[in-house]
């Protein structure tokens, strides 16, 4: 049984990932960290039912991980919060599946930094689906076979209580064209006299319930190609993240995508 433990177990990827700890044969939830309802039963905070398993306080994570022993802590929390728990976990040898978004570079070396000196295992994703994971490499594919005659542009939207913009997700798929083409200037929004040039542009929607839709846009002379992801739910990336807990504990020390979790790199 792999004994595993979730920060930001009362938000709303936290309570998604613990349904779907419950209903594995595989796994075990030891414990559910975080800085809201502190004692109280994380099965009443998410009103499944009692777990027996009582939220723990995030700023006490170093002896919170020392007395449950985890194998694998899951995070969906924030960048600033992340940072902390990968280190304390890092340091207390449990391995790691990292969700969170809106990792400045120093705060993303940070963390490799602590990963690779402490010899744990841990994947990184800004998008735990499946279908983003192919999505990222369909778009490798278009700016390799379109070059840099097309203009590109990447939407994306979310609900209205996402923090981070833009998404993770859409930073990503910008790297992956760039690196593509060999390094493209990125321009996030557009305000004023703002002429075009040979950049990615990126814009961020917010509103509503949306969960994740990503457009990249290749605008050509007549014509067009628009490859779009939408998620209609949660539950897309919290099986994934699961799923990546499960492989972890059975990887070489190091830091992996999801993609390696997959097998489709
Ligand atoms: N990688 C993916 O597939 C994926 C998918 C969805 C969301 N996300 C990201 O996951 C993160 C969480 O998203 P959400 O929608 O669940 O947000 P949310 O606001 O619903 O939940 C975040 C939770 O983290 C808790 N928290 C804050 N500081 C903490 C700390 N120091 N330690 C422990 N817990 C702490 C909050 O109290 C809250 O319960 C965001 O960064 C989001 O962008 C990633």
């Amino acid at each position: 049984m792999i004994k595993v433990a979730v920060t930001g177990a009362c938000g709303k990827m936290g309570g998604l990932i613990i349904e779907n700890v419950q209903k594995s044969a595989e796994l075990k939830l030891v414990c559910a960290i975080d800085v809201t309802n502190i004692g109280k039963d994380i099965g009443e905070v998410m009103k499944t039912g009692k777990l027996g398993v009582p939220v723990s306080d995030a700023n006490d994570i170093e002896n919170v991980l020392k007395i449950s022993k985890p194998d694998v802590l899951i995070d969906f929390t924030i960048a600033q919060a992340a940072v902390k728990n990968v280190t304390a976990c890092a340091r207390n040898k449990v391995n790691l599946v990292v969700g969170t978004t809106g990792f400045t570079k120093d705060m993303r070396s940070l963390m490799d930094k602590e990963i690779s000196e402490n010899s744990i295992s841990a994947v990184i994703s800004p998008n735990f689906s499946i279908g983003v994971n192919v999505f990222w490499g369909l778009l490798a594919e278009a700016a390799k076979r379109l070059g840099d005659d097309y203009d590109i542009e990447i939407i994306e939207a979310h609900h209205n209580q996402k923090k981070d913009a833009p998404s993770g997700t859409a930073v990503k798929a910008a790297k992956v064209i760039s690196d593509t083409l060999g390094g493209k200037e990125l321009v996030y929004g557009r305000y004023g006299l703002a002429p075009r040039h040979k950049e990615i542009g990126i814009h961020a929607v917010r509103g509503g319930d949306i969960v994740g839709d990503h457009t990249v846009l290749f605008a050509g002379d007549g014509e067009r190609i628009e490859i779009k992801h939408q998620a209609h739910s949660r539950q897309a990336f919290a099986k994934g993240a699961v799923r990546a807990a499960v492989w972890i504990c059975a990887a070489k020390p190091g830091i992996y995508e999801m993609a390696d979790v997959l097998e489709i790199k």
